[in-house]
């Protein structure tokens, strides 16, 4: 069984890659390298003892992605994770947001109509949800989004149903919450390029030296400590749901072509919980101040995930601590790989 994974070298790719090779897939992926290094391939080997078989395409070329599946007739499924994901940057550029993250997925099922596959798991998020009252549940009604970056994944997620009803296409769309923590390994993780938007990366990156110190956006919200309230997922819970998802699908366990998961633990921490988890995990006292809140932030969520426990067959199994202990090594490994 070959699974395609585009997006394979970065962050939450490059994670799956490892749990279906644990799970005895055969995998191929591709990326463009817009958001990750070649040298992420090496460290997969390390972990696997595999080559991964790669190449280089760009999702947004559909003559590329026709060519790469005629020569690639055994993909029985595609994981597609190849998008841009910075909330901010889609502010200011939309329509290199629509172009990679909606022109590039229906190149990706034009090239997968053609060449007769018939199930994908896609990459959404809980951003479609707004500021919907928690725990949110995967019927909750999907609001305006409020940004483009959500809306590419709202209108992907709609595409992607529409085909579903209109050829023989099995969809999977997986909402994840927050993403942290990396490989025990830590030969993979997030490598977030400048200045980190999200608050792990930016907590590692403080207590390594990085940066002078973080900000915690806002201490005013109606919530126990007053900071905001996120559900934080570890990347490889998130991969092993991939896999789960990918035995949904050709194992036809659905019962409609086109289904939706929450991808969370079901538990909400604040700011302020994750930044004490840190500290008791590396034993590292972290440089922050309070600051004035960040435009666009929900001021709590985190997910009802019954349906992915009761239909994958898949519940989390790592805690904040495991996430912010893996978070800190990777950020380790990153400062010692520079110093060689
Ligand atoms: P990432 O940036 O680390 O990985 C995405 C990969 O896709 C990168 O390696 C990038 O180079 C590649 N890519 C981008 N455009 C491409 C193109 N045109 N052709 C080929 N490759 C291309 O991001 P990630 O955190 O691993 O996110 C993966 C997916 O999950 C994305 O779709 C993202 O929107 C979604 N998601 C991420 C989060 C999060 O917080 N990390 C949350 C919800 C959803
Ligand atoms: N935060 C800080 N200081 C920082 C960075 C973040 O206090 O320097 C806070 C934020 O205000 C928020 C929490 O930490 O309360 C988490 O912020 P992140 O940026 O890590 O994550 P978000 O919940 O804002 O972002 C997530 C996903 C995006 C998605 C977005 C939609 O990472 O992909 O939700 O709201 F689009």
């Amino acid at each position: 069984m070959k699974i395609l994974v585009t997006g394979g070298t970065g962050y939450i790719g490059s994670h799956t890659i490892v749990e279906l090779i644990n799970a005895g897939f055969d995998v191929c992926t591709i990326d463009n390298f817009d958001n990750s290094y070649p040298n992420v391939l090496d460290n997969l080997k390390k972990i696997t003892g595999k080559t991964i078989e790669f190449d280089e395409v760009d999702i947004r070329d559909k003559y590329a992605l026709k060519k790469y599946f005629s020569e690639k007739p055994d993909i029985e499924a595609v994981i597609h994770f190849a998008a841009n994901k910075a909330v901010g940057e889609s502010v200011k550029f939309p329509l290199k947001y629509y172009e990679n993250n909606v022109g590039g997925t229906i190149n990706l099922l034009l090239a997968m109509q053609k060449a007769d596959i018939n199930n994908i798991v896609f990459s959404s998020s809980c951003t479609v949800y707004g500021e919907a009252q928690p725990p949110v549940d995967e019927n909750t009604a999907i609001p305006i989004a409020n940004s483009p970056y959500g809306n590419t994944k709202q209108i992907c997620e709609e595409i992607l149903s529409d085909q579903s009803d209109a050829v023989n296409l099995h969809v999977v769309a997986l909402r994840y919450f927050n993403p942290v923590g990396a490989h025990e390994s830590a030969l993979i993780g997030e490598l977030p390029i400048g200045i980190p938007n999200n608050l792990v990366p930016f907590i590692t990156q403080t207590a390594i030296g990085k940066r002078e110190s973080l900000t915690v956006f806002g201490n005013d919200y109606p919530t126990p400590d007053g900071t905001n309230i996120r559900d934080y997922i570890h990347v490889v819970d998130l991969a092993i749901a991939h896999v789960a998802a990918i035995k949904y699908l050709l194992n036809k366990k659905y019962s409609s072509a086109f289904s939706v998961f929450n991808l969370g633990t079901g538990k909400g921490n604040s700011v302020l919980e994750v930044i004490k988890t840190f500290e008791a995990v590396s034993g590292q006292k972290l440089a922050y101040q309070i600051g004035s809140r960040r435009a666009g932030d929900v001021v709590q969520t985190y997910a009802a995930c019954n349906k992915a426990w009761n239909e994958l067959g898949w519940k989390t199994e790592r805690s904040l601590e495991d996430s912010m202990r893996t978070a800190w090594k990777w950020e380790q490994h990153l400062k010692n790989s520079e110093k060689k």
